[in-house]
């Protein structure tokens, strides 16, 4: 192609739409450019940094006229941490591309036009609305411009969040606006307590040193906090002092776990978890409903509007009187929000814990029509095909329902399927198969994520007739 552009090469763009992943796309007559961090409207000058035959990638190297719809992001960290990319874009506008992202990938991937596609649930609160999350150490901090000045700053202990594309680099985070204020102390706290104490963050590429991880998850009802730290190795001693200052600190911690991955890839699991303070579990409220939450269980990171999700399933569910296969149920709380009047919940998860935090959440909300089945799914169902259910609930992780499972969903054909994603490219892909025997009834995207591009939906599908 003629305009084809090259690598390094300077030019001069408008932006003219946002990328699902939120990059801005402009057009050299029907060449496209996938440009970073930028908005429909900027005009600016962008350096190339991949040139494929049919588009390409690059950065903004200066902005020359911004886009209307651009605002001044809350966090000093906007600029270089790879949490929310969207702090810059007015709220109801990151909902419109939401909505587009949704609307465009069911009908590019899937060929799929749903009865209604509706305007997306906002979030209750746009800050401070996160109730999980994962903080890295590291041993190879990486500088802003403006601390590159600073020469008291060391570069040799970070706590804080990646670095967009580098695996090792992690900018420190001193606060976070989309987690709750009594997480952001218990950072500051942590932060200052291990550099104090002298232990070395974990080195990716030496693969020495012993601080890996801190994961904060915060209950909104109990107004509490969980503390996990990861590291490389046991590290009692220090914890219990940790967990003793901490408290005394941040007296809205109820637990203090460690969890040792001594692996090499660096990840916030482990093969040992020792609870150092507290109480085993954090307990949470999703309407009327407790949920006990293990550390590494699977929870919906945005609690308040969670509810709003789990409203719009059972809306759509229909469950009165009727056998409900809850498909990759986590902890089991869409069965447990749903269950009331339904007849009978079967949940389907494959990781043993989050079965086992299942049963003790039905328990406690002292829910009985409820069974969990452990192990991978794809395997299990026909098992279970012989009395068929009514409805079937799937709420897959990012990359979808596995083609085996979709075809049993074809085979079981239950009158009524109501998908949750995260994902719209995948939920897309399943949903094109789906319409082989289904109609699109009604798609809801939900707000989940503000800041971020990410975006929840939930469809109704309803069986052909015939
Ligand atoms: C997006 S989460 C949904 C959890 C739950 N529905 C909720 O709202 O909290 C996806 C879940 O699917 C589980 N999962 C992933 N692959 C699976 C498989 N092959 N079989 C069963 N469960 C699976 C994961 O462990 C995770 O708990």
């Amino acid at each position: 192609m003629s305009n084809r552009l090259k690598r390094r090469q300077e030019i001069e763009l408008q932006i003219e739409k946002v990328a699902f992943g939120g990059k801005g796309i402009a057009y050299v007559d029907e060449y496209v450019v996938f440009v970073d961090e930028c908005l429909p409207g900027d005009r600016l000058i962008a350096r190339i940094t991949k040139s494929k035959k049919n588009y390409a990638e690059g950065y903004v190297r200066e902005l020359l006229t911004p886009s209307p719809l651009r605002r001044e992001a809350p966090c000093a960290h906007f600029s270089h941490c790879g949490g929310c990319k969207w702090q810059h874009v007015d709220y109801a506008q990151q909902l419109q591309f939401k909505r587009q992202h949704v609307e465009e990938s069911l009908r590019h991937i899937g060929g799929v036009s749903p009865g209604a596609l509706h305007e997306p649930l906002p979030a209750p609160e746009i800050f401070g609305y996160r109730n999980k999350m994962e903080f890295s150490f590291s041993a190879n901090r990486w500088l802003t411009p403006e601390e590159l000045k600073d020469l008291e700053i060391k570069k040799d202990f970070a706590l804080g969040l990646h670095v967009p594309r580098f695996f090792d680099r992690i900018i420190d985070i001193n606060h976070c606006w989309i987690q709750t204020e009594q997480m952001n102390a218990v950072l500051a706290f942590s932060k200052h307590y291990f550099k104090q104490a002298g232990i070395a963050p974990y080195h990716l590429r030496n693969h020495d040193g012993v601080l890996r991880h801190l994961v904060l998850r915060q209950s909104f009802a109990e107004q509490q906090v969980m503390v996990n730290v990861v590291t490389s190795t046991g590290l009692e001693a220090v914890l219990l002092d940790y967990a003793e200052q901490l408290t005394r600190e941040c007296p809205f911690v109820s637990s203090v776990y460690n969890t040792i991955n001594r692996g090499v890839a660096q990840v916030a699991t482990g093969e040992e978890q020792i609870l150092i303070y507290g109480a085993e579990v954090l307990v949470e409220k999703l309407g009327k409903f407790r949920f006990e939450i293990s550390p590494d269980s699977f929870f919906q990171t945005n609690s308040r509007q969670a509810e709003q999700l789990y409203e719009v399933v059972k809306q759509y569910a229909e469950v009165e009187g009727r056998l409900v296969w809850d498909l990759y149920c986590g902890t089991g709380s869409i069965g447990i929000f749903v269950a009331e009047t339904a007849r009978k919940i079967i949940g389907f998860e494959i990781v043993e814990n989050a079965v086992r935090d299942a049963y003790r959440n039905a328990g406690l909300n002292g829910i009985t029509n409820c069974e969990f089945v452990a192990g991978d799914l794809r395997f299990n169902l026909m098992k279970y095909a012989e009395t068929p259910p009514d409805v079937i609930i799937c709420d897959p992780p990012r990359a979808g329902m596995h083609k085996d499972v979709v075809n049993t969903l074809l085979e079981v054909a239950p009158p009524q399927i109501i998908y949750v994603s995260c994902n719209p490219a995948t939920m897309a892909r399943d949903l094109a198969e789906l319409t082989r025997s289904y109609e699109v009834v009604e798609v809801q995207p939900v707000d989940m994520f503000p800041h971020t591009y990410h975006v929840e939906s939930v469809a109704k599908l309803k069986k052909q007739a015939g």
